[in-house]
């Protein structure tokens, strides 16, 4: 990956967030972190002590536009990745705060973004697989074409809708390019909250040695959690103009065989992690042939990507950061 540019990350306290924090650092890339939480513990959990020292954290709420924009400003800012938004279970619980963050939240950062256009990248952010019903599939094949249109089934699928036709807007309307990524269900340490994160915690639980349950059956489309980092950091370089959306690519994997690869990386915990077998009420066969203009982007092969995450799991457990509620459990 070339290093260029000055980074602020919406909402990277969070997984996905912090994962793209790890990789710019690695490559010696100022970011800023802006999040409304002041908690840097899943930064602790992907990042030595002296990185996390060369990364700048703003608390700031992503639907302030003037806090946006000054952190833009002092930290000469040309790159922004949003990622902030509140997951299903979350817009659920507080409908009013999941549309404020969500669906306003994402014009504060266009409206920050066009304020600033001549230095500034495509705005990359988040949209979702889950913003599609299984009825949005093709009918005969079951899967979901990289062009399909979307009647999601929840508000926070609403929100991300909503956030797709904020990004034509401001192409049509200001000229500011973006790319919208539609990832489905990501995995790695570090992802512990969510409708779709309990593998990820099956993959913590048997490190720690406890029985766990997965909240879902069925097959789905896994993303590495560092492999989706790097996509929206190629995305923020690919000087991208109009604005692109795409479902993100992955292993499509059922959840026998997630319990399975589970199990060859830590044989003991063998019969420990069971699912329930209602599967997700989301497509599970996704088109990511809409990526194209981004050139290549990483997918790492599961079964790789669960023996990192349980190494990462292993190390942190002897460290003692590795905590069952660390995991989410
Ligand atoms: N993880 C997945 O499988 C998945 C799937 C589809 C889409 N997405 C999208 O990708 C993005 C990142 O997902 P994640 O799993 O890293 O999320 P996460 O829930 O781990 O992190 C979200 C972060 O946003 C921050 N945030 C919430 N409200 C904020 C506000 N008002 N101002 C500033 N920060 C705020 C939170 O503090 C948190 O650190 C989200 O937009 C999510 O909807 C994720």
């Amino acid at each position: 990956m070339s290093s260029a540019g000055r980074f602020l990350v919406t909402g990277a306290m969070g997984c996905i967030g912090a994962w793209a924090v790890r990789e710019l650092v690695a490559e010696g890339t100022p970011v800023v972190v802006f999040d409304r939480s002041t908690d840097p513990r899943r930064l602790r959990l992907l990042l030595t002590p002296e990185e996390l020292a060369r990364v700048t954290l703003v608390a700031g709420d992503v639907t302030d536009v003037d806090a946006l924009g000054a952190t833009l400003d002092e930290h000469a800012i040309d790159h922004v990745i949003h990622l902030a938004a509140l997951q299903i279970p979350l817009v659920r619980a507080d409908p009013i705060m999941g549309a404020r963050v969500n669906v306003v939240g994402t014009v504060a950062v266009f409206e920050a973004v066009r304020a600033r256009l001549d230095r500034m990248a495509p705005v990359v952010y988040a949209g979702s697989v889950g913003m599609f019903d299984m009825a949005d599939a093709d009918p005969g094949t079951h899967r979901l074409a990289a062009d399909a249109t979307a009647h999601p089934g929840t508000l926070y699928g609403v929100t991300k809708l909503a956030n797709e036709g904020t990004a034509s807007v401001y192409w049509h309307e200001n000229r500011v390019p973006s790319v919208g990524l539609r990832p489905m269900t990501v995995y790695g340490v570090g992802r512990d909250q969510g409708m779709t994160s309990t593998p990820t915690k099956a993959m913590a639980a048997a490190v720690l040695g406890l029985d766990y349950r997965i909240t879902f059956g069925g097959s789905t489309l896994y993303q590495y959690a560092r492999d989706a980092a790097r996509t929206f950091i190629v995305a923020s370089r690919s000087g991208h103009q109009g604005a692109m959306v795409a479902n993100l690519g992955g292993s499509a994997v059922h959840m026998r065989e997630v319990v399975a690869a589970i199990e060859t990386e830590v044989p003991e915990a063998r019969g420990r992690i069971t699912f329930e077998e209602q599967p997700l009420p989301f497509p599970d066969s996704i088109d990511s042939s809409g990526l194209a203009p981004l050139g290549p982007v990483p997918v790492t092969p599961f079964a790789e990507g669960v023996a990192e995450t349980v190494a990462r799991f292993r190390d942190l457990a002897a460290r003692g950061v590795l905590t069952a509620a660390e995991a989410g459990i």
